[in-house]
């Protein structure tokens, strides 16, 4: 008898929650100032019919709490008469009209209307993935087509912008806690203008916009490596998807911040259930939970210039999440930003140098009262730890586990209804996290929320059945998320501060067994 590889531990993931089933209904969509910014008319949603903007007319806004648009008036460009060497301000968005609506054949006429209005970077900005992309990667057929059909429909998407995005878009700033919900046709929109790179003051990386992300693509469009390649190809699967089939749903994006500070030492929460498996990804098989993305404090990390590890894949496959980048402003050690209601158009193969876009992808995720696909994502940044014991000094316990905290609990609703959390390896890849130490905490944080955990390791069975028993032993002993706080304080005081080599003697986990087993051993 050979013993069939074990796949999973703990509770079987059927028995986990997930949307829609566990919800309640929600409340009608409607805008509320300082709260939620809603950018389509809410009494004309219908299921299947693109939603109507908001308001009818394009209301230019151009101030430091909202998005400058590419569109406004006041985007303008000066130019130096040779002659009497006045300087005249010029209309941007006309300028952009203009090149992009001259027909172009080739990447090198794409680069060049590109380019005429952001002429400034003419020198420094490389277009050799693009190039690449349309010569070498796409059939002579698909070219064709790309210049023949995809890219003038992406065109005529960015172009619509004035009748699509009427609404001004408020900023996400930092302590902010406010809701966007716009359709996915508008996400569309503004993502056509970061493909063509019109958004204004966005591309040098010194302007009033520096704790944002990029959101123009140029950097998608430089370097010879076959990962841009691949993510050009993804990106690319999800416009064509757009322009030749109208999205009609809505998506959410809620900056929050931790509206009040846990007391993590005093807390007698027990943990809750955990589904861990070595198999498995969270995009797949957490469909319907609340995603974890690991994220950068900038959201969306390297998505549109090299990085391509977890949250720059999912952003990929899931592209109306870099629409976040447009106004997220860089995220504060108390906050999130959960996005609702995106969708999956593309699939992927391999994991970073082995990324490969794997074909299109139909979402059929339910839509829930407001139109938006059932999928819950939470934008949470890790730190990044240079040295390995730093990660269990107290200051960045407290961080992390609030960071989590922050994410997972949604104190306006009833824990019963409350999805479990999807996560993994969270600041353990690219960050250098400990994966034992973050299994713990963002379990802790997940009981104190209120949710069940589904943990995929990745590929880790060892993982997979180190944090089992570590979870099974706590739970076992009823030891409360305070105990286990204090457990990690008694770590860090005992065994890692005092540690003079690199990584400590003992293990977090056997620390922990020793410590519990003979604390309740008989005096
Ligand atoms: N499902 C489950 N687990 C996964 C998946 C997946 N789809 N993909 C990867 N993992 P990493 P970080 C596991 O390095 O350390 C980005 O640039 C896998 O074990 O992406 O928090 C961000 O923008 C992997 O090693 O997250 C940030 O700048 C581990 O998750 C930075 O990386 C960690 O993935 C964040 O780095």
């Amino acid at each position: 008898d050979v013993e069939p590889e074990v796949k999973w531990l703990g509770t079987p993931i059927r028995e986990l929650k997930r949307m829609p089933e566990c919800g309640v209904p929600l409340s009608p969509l409607k805008d509320i100032p300082d709260q939620h910014t809603v950018m389509i008319r809410t009494d004309r949603l219908q299921n299947g019919n693109a939603p109507v903007p908001y308001p009818a007319k394009f209301s230019d806004t151009w101030d430091d709490v909202h998005v400058k648009m590419p569109w406004s008036i006041r985007n303008l460009f000066p130019v130096v008469d040779k002659e009497t060497q006045e300087v005249q301000n010029k209309s941007r968005w006309a300028l952009i009209e203009e090149s992009l609506n001259s027909k172009f054949t080739s990447p090198l006429e794409l680069k060049n209307a590109i380019l005429k209005y952001n002429a400034s970077h003419a020198k420094k900005w490389d277009f050799t993935a693009l190039h690449l992309y349309c010569t070498k990667v796409l059939e002579p057929d698909a070219a064709e087509h790309l210049f023949d059909s995809l890219l003038p429909d992406m065109v005529q998407l960015a172009l619509r912008a004035s009748e699509l995005c009427t609404k001004p878009i408020p900023l996400l700033k930092r302590g902010m806690n406010l809701s966007i919900t716009m359709s996915q046709e508008q996400v569309a929109c503004l993502l056509a203008n970061a493909f063509f790179c019109t958004f204004p003051r966005r591309t040098s990386r010194k302007t009033e916009y520096c704790n944002y992300p990029d959101i123009n693509f140029f950097r998608l469009f430089e370097g010879s490596s076959p990962k841009k390649v691949e993510k050009l190809k993804t990106l690319m699967c999800y416009f064509k998807s757009v322009t030749e089939q109208k999205p009609t749903g809505l998506v959410t994006f809620t900056r929050k911040s931790l509206d009040k500070p846990v007391n993590w030492k005093s807390s007698q929460t027990q943990l809750t259930k955990l589904h861990i498996t070595c198999v498995g990804t969270i995009e797949d098989d957490g469909y319907g939970m609340l995603q974890v993305d690991f994220a950068n404090q900038f959201v969306g990390g390297g998505v549109t210039a090299s990085g391509l590890v977890q949250e720059e894949i999912r952003f990929l496959i899931n592209p109306e999440l870099i629409v976040s980048r447009l106004f997220t402003e860089v995220l504060g050690h108390n906050e999130c930003l959960i996005i609702t209601g995106t969708q999956q158009y593309s699939k992927y193969t391999g994991y970073s140098q082995t990324y490969q876009w794997g074909g299109s992808h139909k979402d059929t995720t339910p839509r829930d009262e407001w139109h938006r696909r059932c999928t819950e994502i939470v934008a949470i940044d890790a730190l990044q730890f240079k040295s390995f014991l730093e990660q269990f000094r107290p200051e960045k316990l407290n961080r992390e586990l609030n960071k989590a905290y922050c994410g997972f609990a949604r104190p306006e609703e009833q824990r019963q209804n409350l999805a479990a959390v999807a996560t993994g390896n969270w600041g353990c890849g690219v960050f250098g996290g400990d994966t034992r130490l973050k299994a713990l905490l963002q379990m802790l944080a997940a009981a104190e929320a209120g949710r069940d955990v589904a943990y995929f390791t990745f590929g880790d069975s060892q993982l997979m059945t180190d944090v089992h028993n570590m979870h099974s032993f706590l739970t076992q002993r009823k030891i409360s998320v305070g105990e286990v706080y204090d457990l990690l304080g008694q770590y860090y005081s005992s065994v890692c501060k005092s540690c003079l080599s690199r990584r400590p003697d003992v293990s977090l986990y056997s620390f922990i067994y020793q410590q519990v087993s003979s604390s309740l051993a008989p005096k």
